[in-house]
């Protein structure tokens, strides 16, 4: 049976960088607060009018470019997002579109910060049976235009940033790469803890000027029943993968840990026992990217950490849902 190997990951944010100090002169908050508790320096903000299609779409020519593929070698796309352009459809049908690659089947995945892995189990599942070779696995956010850049939102904005990473995944018979296990879990009992209330098809109309003014169209969270969950259910699905895989955390070149918050992955990089140089970071430069935060800081551990074809790397992440999982691939 084939598995699904990493070819490459091709990333892309917006140009516009946004410092902490630079939200100091829209709300009440200051860049030691942000660095403190979140480990944030800065993030990319898109300018208007560019969309998380769009963000795919640099960052799915640049992956293309890497590995020497043409966009008609794809036989699917896989777009996990929470904030796609539109109501519907999903991105993965603009993303089609703008890699004019009419026919090409594109799934949508909406398991926010979990997103890049439900996505991996589902390439790896076609990979596994046959029924696709050459899969775009696409992580995308435009989080910068749907929150709320005031100090009532503060809690929240600080966190978010923009961008996109895209991952070619190919049926390899190599018993040496590709993915070798992943483990996914949701409590929906917390649902209502990290979410964006409307627009929604429970209300009529879907979206009102009240929504607008009592914020409800502005993502809220429980911040530290995000934090204590997280930092519990992620060591704990990292063990589920590596018991999966027959694999330990001391074999692991690298772990990505879901870039939602630094003290969250030094919590869980210390319950795993891992040393620094086993786990790499980079939400200090792009803040939370939801779905894009594993790849884009997998793409740059790569050279960063010289991660060579057959090195094991794990994946983990938490987030809205709630939803949780791992994956762990020879590279
Ligand atoms: N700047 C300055 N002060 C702030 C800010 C800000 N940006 N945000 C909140 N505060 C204030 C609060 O108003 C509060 O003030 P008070 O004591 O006068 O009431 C004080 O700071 C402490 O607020 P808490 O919410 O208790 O701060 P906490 O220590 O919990 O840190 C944080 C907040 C960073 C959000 C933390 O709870 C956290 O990291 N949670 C994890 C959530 C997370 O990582 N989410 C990422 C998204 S999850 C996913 O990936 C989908």
């Amino acid at each position: 049976m084939p598995r699904a190997a990493f070819v490459t990951i091709g990333t892309y944010v917006p140009p516009r960088v946004v410092t902490n100090r630079d939200l100091t002169k829209v709300m009440d908050t200051t860049d030691e607060w942000i660095q403190q508790r979140t480990g944030i320096q800065e993030r990319h903000w898109v300018d208007p009018g560019t969309g998380t299609a769009d963000l795919a779409h640099e960052a799915s020519k640049r992956a293309l470019d890497q590995a020497g593929w043409k966009a008609a070698d794809l036989d699917a796309i896989v777009f996990a997002s929470l904030s796609p352009d539109h109501v519907f459809p999903g991105d993965g049908c603009f993303l089609n579109a703008k890699l004019g690659i009419p026919g090409v089947p594109a799934l949508d995945v909406r398991n926010q910060c979990s997103g890049f892995l439900y996505g991996l189990s589902i390439v790896d599942a076609w990979i596994r049976t046959g029924s696709y070779r050459r899969v775009l696995l696409v992580g995308a956010e435009v989080h910068s235009t749907g929150l709320d850049v005031s100090t009532r939102g503060r809690d929240v904005s600080v966190i978010f940033g923009d961008g996109a990473a895209a991952a070619l995944l190919e049926a390899t018979d190599d018993p040496d790469r590709g993915v070798l296990a992943w483990a996914l879990h949701a409590d929906g009992r917390f649902a209502t803890d990290l979410w964006a209330d409307a627009p929604g098809s429970l209300y009529s109309p879907r979206l009102s000027h009240e929504m607008v003014e009592s914020t409800a169209i502005f993502p809220k969270m429980e911040g530290q029943k995000v934090f204590k969950h997280a930092i519990v259910k992620m060591p704990e699905v990292v063990r589920e993968v590596l018991g999966k895989a027959g694999v330990e955390a001391k074999d692991l070149k690298v772990l990505i840990p879901h870039q939602a918050n630094l003290r969250i992955a030094e919590v869980v990089q210390k319950s795993l026992g891992l040393r620094d140089d086993q786990v790499f970071n980079n939400i200090q430069k792009y803040g939370n990217t939801t779905a894009a935060s594993i790849p884009l800081a997998l793409a740059e551990a790569v050279p960063a950490r010289g991660i060579q074809r057959g090195d094991l790397v794990g994946m983990c992440a938490f987030g809205a849902g709630f939803t949780w999982g791992a994956a762990v691939a020879r590279w």
